[in-house]
C-alpha cells in the first residue's frame, strides 16, 4: 500500500493529548466516491481541535489511526494552487456533514483527498502559509462576526481570549471592517499585540467604555458572564467555542431584560469561505501568524498551541 508522512492520532489521551500524538508513515488518502480528488498540501495550520481529537473528543477507538489537520492550501491534479474547504457531506454524522479529520483524514499529511467541490482557488497575492489559516479559525469568525453576529448593524464588538487563532481573526476583521472592538486577554503581553491589530485591550471582566452589539465567544464558562455583562440591548452573543469549560452559569434575568441572542455557530459555507478570501486579498487583510514550523518540527507546533502561549496561528509549511 502506498504510504506518505502524516502526523496522527494513535491513541486518546485526555490529560496529555501531546502523548497521543504520532508522527510517521500513513497510508495515501482514498477516494471514497468518483468526484474525489487528492490534493498535494503545501502548507497547513494547526487548530484546537486537533488538541481534542487528541483527546479523544469527537472520535472513536476504531477510527485510530486517525490524521489530524483540517486546514490546506495545496496543488489540484491539474496543477491549481487550491485552499480546501474542510467540511465534508458525511450522511453517517448527525451533523450531516464532519470537519476533515473527523471521519476523513485530515491536512496533516503529504496530500489529502476531498470532494472536488471543496476546492476554492488561491486569491492571486495569497500566501499559501496566509490562506491555511482561513479554512477553520478564520472562517469560523468570519462567520461569527458576518451571517450570524450580523456585524453590519453594530458599532462595538468585543473579542474574548485575545490570543486565539478565532480570536486574533475576529479583532482583525472587526477593525479592518471599521468597528470599535474590545479584545480581552489574561496576558499583558497579549493585550499589547491585540492593541497592535486595532483593539482596546482590557483584563478579562474588565468594564468596558461602553455595551456592545456583538460578542465573539470562545472562551466560554471563565468569560460567558462578563459577555452577559457587556451587551448591549438586542445584542449578539455568539458562541463558537468553550476552551475554559462549556457550563457557565447564564443569568437568564439579564438575556431576557437586555433582548440578548446567544447563537451558536460552527465553521461557515463555502461561499462564506469564497467571501472570506476575497475580503482579506482586496483589503490586505492577513491572518496572525504565530509561528511557521516546517513538517518536520510538526510535534513542536503542536506543543506550542498546546502551551498555550501562542499569539495567532502556528503553520505547517510542508513543502521545508
Ligand atoms: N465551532 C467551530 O467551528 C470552531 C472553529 C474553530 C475553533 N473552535 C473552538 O474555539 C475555541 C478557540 O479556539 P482557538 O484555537 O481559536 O483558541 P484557543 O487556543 O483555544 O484559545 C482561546 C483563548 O482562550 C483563552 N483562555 C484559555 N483558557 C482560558 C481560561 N481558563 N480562562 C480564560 N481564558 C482562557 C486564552 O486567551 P488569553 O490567554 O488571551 O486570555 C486563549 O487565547 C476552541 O474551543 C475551539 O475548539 C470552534
Amino acid at each position: 500500500m502506498p504510504i506518505m508522512r502524516a502526523a496522527f492520532v494513535s491513541r486518546f489521551d485526555d490529560a496529555n493529548p501531546l502523548a497521543a500524538l504520532a508522527v510517521g508513515e500513513q497510508p495515501e488518502p482514498t477516494h471514497p466516491a468518483d468526484d474525489w480528488v487528492t490534493v498535494q498540501v503545501r502548507a497547513s495550520s494547526l487548530n484546537h481541535h486537533d488538541l481534542w481529537s487528541l483527546r479523544g473528543v469527537g472520535l472513536r477507538a476504531e477510527q485510530l489511526p486517525m490524521i489530524l489537520g483540517c486546514d490546506a492550501v495545496g496543488v489540484d491534479p491539474d496543477g491549481n494552487e487550491v485552499v480546501v474547504y474542510p467540511v465534508i457531506p458525511t450522511p453517517g454524522d448527525p451533523r450531516g456533514v464532519s470537519i476533515l479529520s473527523e471521519h476523513f483524514p485530515g491536512t496533516l499529511a503529504e496530500r489529502v483527498a476531498v470532494p472536488r467541490s471543496n476546492l476554492l482557488a488561491l486569491p492571486a497575492g495569497l500566501a499559501a502559509a496566509d490562506a491555511a489559516c482561513l479554512p477553520t479559525a478564520w472562517l469560523t469568525a468570519w462567520r461569527m462576526l458576518t451571517t450570524v453576529g450580523r456585524v453590519d448593524d453594530a458599532d462595538a464588538v468585543l473579542v474574548q481570549g485575545a490570543g486565539g487563532g478565532v480570536a486574533t481573526a475576529a479583532v482583525a476583521l472587526a477593525a479592518a471592517m471599521g468597528k470599535r472592538v474590545y479584545a480581552t486577554s489574561r496576558d499583558a503581553a497579549k493585550r499589547e499585540r491585540i492593541a497592535e491589530l486595532g483593539a482596546t485591550a482590557v483584563e478579562p471582566g474588565a468594564r468596558l467604555p461602553e455595551r456592545v452589539d456583538v460578542v465573539v465567544e470562545t472562551v466560554g464558562a471563565a468569560t460567558f458572564d462578563h459577555s452577559l455583562k457587556s451587551a448591549a440591548p438586542r445584542a449578539r452573543i455568539v458562541v463558537s467555542g468553550a476552551t475554559a469549560g462549556h457550563e457557565p452559569k447564564v443569568n437568564l434575568r439579564r438575556v431576557f431584560a437586555m433582548q440578548l441572542e446567544i447563537l451558536g455557530t460552527s465553521m461557515g459555507t463555502p461561499d462564506e469561505l469564497a467571501a472570506l478570501l476575497a475580503f482579506c486579498a482586496e483589503r490586505g487583510v492577513r491572518p496572525v501568524v504565530d509561528t511557521v514550523v516546517p513538517f518536520s518540527e510538526v510535534a513542536d507546533a503542536f506543543a506550542r498551541l498546546h502551551s498555550g502561549d501562542v499569539f495567532g496561528k502556528v503553520v505547517v509549511d510542508h513543502t521545508a
